[in-house]
């Protein structure tokens, strides 16, 4: 399978090329700074330079070529402001999204965050609005869609290192957190289970193995 991964560079997303290459999936990272392509080679993965806030659909649709899947796994980060929550998290997902649709990819697996779906709290720092907001349009931007689309909510992300043990459910879920290299785990058991399309998942630590928690839900 090959997988092109947005946020390339990102934690989960190399934590995630490495499980790819490891069982034979090809993984090809969409980064946007060229210093970042030795990490990623690193772990097993290719990596394409792209800007998400600078490519045309046009553009990321070649990139795609040849794809099985797309996971979104960028995010603007801690750090930064509410106009790149929107740039990043919303019109980042929805300019891959386009693109895969061009470029006739159908599975695409998008990172979104618990606490999306609703608006956000009153009183809510503005930038945490800002982030909710984004995520609440990307998932509903790809849930229109015409793809076989799974949205995956975790909770808080840790780098602790891999349980293998989560609770993976329609929401709600009640807020926890949940490692990177689990999600990571996660992420890769949904590409290879299509019953998963058209599910929106939320995701924290729990008992159940990633891949029995997978395939119940599938
Ligand atoms: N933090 C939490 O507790 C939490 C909880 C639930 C969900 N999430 C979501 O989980 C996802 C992944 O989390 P993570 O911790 O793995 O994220 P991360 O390490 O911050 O990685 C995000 C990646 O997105 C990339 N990116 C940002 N702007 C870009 C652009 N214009 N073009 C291309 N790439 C760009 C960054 O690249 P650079 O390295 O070049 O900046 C970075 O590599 C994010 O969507 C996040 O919102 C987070």
């Amino acid at each position: 399978m090959r997988v092109v991964i947005a946020g390339g560079h990102g934690k989960i997303a190399l934590l995630l090329e490495r499980l790819l290459a490891e069982r034979g999936d090809q993984a090809v990272a969409l980064i946007r700074n060229p210093a970042h392509v030795a990490d990623v080679r690193k772990g097993g993965a290719e990596a394409f330079i792209c800007d998400l806030e600078a490519a045309s659909a046009d553009e990321v649709a070649v990139l795609l070529a040849g794809a099985d899947a797309v996971v979104f796994a960028a995010g603007a980060g801690p750090g930064s402001g509410a106009p790149r929550k929107d740039s990043v998290d919303r019109a980042g997902s929805v300019l891959m999204a386009e693109a895969a649709e061009q470029a006739g990819v159908r599975r695409f697996v998008q990172v979104s965050s618990m606490g999306a779906g609703q608006p956000p709290q009153p009183g809510t720092d503005e930038v945490w609005a800002a982030y909710i907001t984004a995520k609440t349009a990307a998932e509903a931007d790809l849930r229109a869609r015409d793809l076989d689309w799974t949205i995956l909510r975790p909770g808080g992300l840790t780098d602790a290192p891999a349980t293998g043990r989560i609770r993976l459910a329609s929401p709600p879920v009640p807020a926890g957190t949940v490692p990177r290299a689990d999600v990571a785990a996660v992420i890769a058991a949904l590409l290879d289970n299509p019953g998963t399309q058209h599910q929106t998942l939320e995701l924290v630590s729990g008992n159940s193995p990633v891949a029995t928690a997978v395939h119940t839900i599938s």
